[in-house]
């Protein structure tokens, strides 16, 4: 039961990554692209936004835990485990760079595109993991 906190928590996080990116999106074709009449659901976006990033930093313990308990070693999942690694500094980019936008209100263009390019990553990276994740599931968990 508990190896399957881990996959839910984490495909559920990606599925709603998806929001706040269609959200972010509305900004980026105003800030970036110069649409006009473009309402931007900023708290919505920086609330949901912290939800997905908390839920993919507290999964990403649980799935190191759960890893660790079924083979008392770290990495067996390769691929799964290395892009996991390289989406930790991007999430506390992610983190980072939304809180002091949210704070500080300011004219920007720069850190904005920055934050998106980064995010964007990080959700395609997050599906990437949803692949993985069920490969592992499939060979190295129920096989
Ligand atoms: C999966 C998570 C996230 C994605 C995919 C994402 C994506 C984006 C994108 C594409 C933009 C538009 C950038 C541009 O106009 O060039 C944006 C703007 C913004 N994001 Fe996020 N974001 C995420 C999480 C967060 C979080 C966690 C926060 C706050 C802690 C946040 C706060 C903001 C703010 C305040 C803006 C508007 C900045 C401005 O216009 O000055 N975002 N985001
Ligand atoms: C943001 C996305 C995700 C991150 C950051 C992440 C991170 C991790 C990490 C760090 C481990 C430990 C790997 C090791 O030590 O080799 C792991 C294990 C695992 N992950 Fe993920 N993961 C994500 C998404 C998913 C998804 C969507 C699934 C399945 C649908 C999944 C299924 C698994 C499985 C089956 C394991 C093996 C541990 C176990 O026995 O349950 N992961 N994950």
């Amino acid at each position: 039961m508990i190896m399957w906190i881990h996959p839910v928590l984490q495909t559920l996080a990606v599925l709603v990554s998806l929001y706040v990116l269609y959200l972010g999106w509305t900004r980026f074709r105003f800030l970036s692209l110069g649409h006009k009449g473009i309402v931007f659901q900023w708290k919505r976006h920086v609330a949901v936004g912290v939800f997905v990033m908390v839920v993919w930093l507290l999964a990403f313990v649980i799935g190191l835990g759960v890893a660790w308990d079924a083979w008392q070693i770290l990495g067996v999942t390769e691929l799964h485990f290395l892009t996991a690694l390289f989406m930790l500094p991007l999430i506390g980019f992610g983190l980072g760079s939304g809180y002091v936008m949210d704070k500080v209100k300011a004219r920007r263009k720069t850190l904005p595109l920055a934050h998106g390019i980064a995010n964007a990553l990080l959700v395609a990276l997050a599906l990437c993991q949803l692949y993985t994740g069920i490969i592992v599931l499939r060979d190295m968990v129920m096989g």
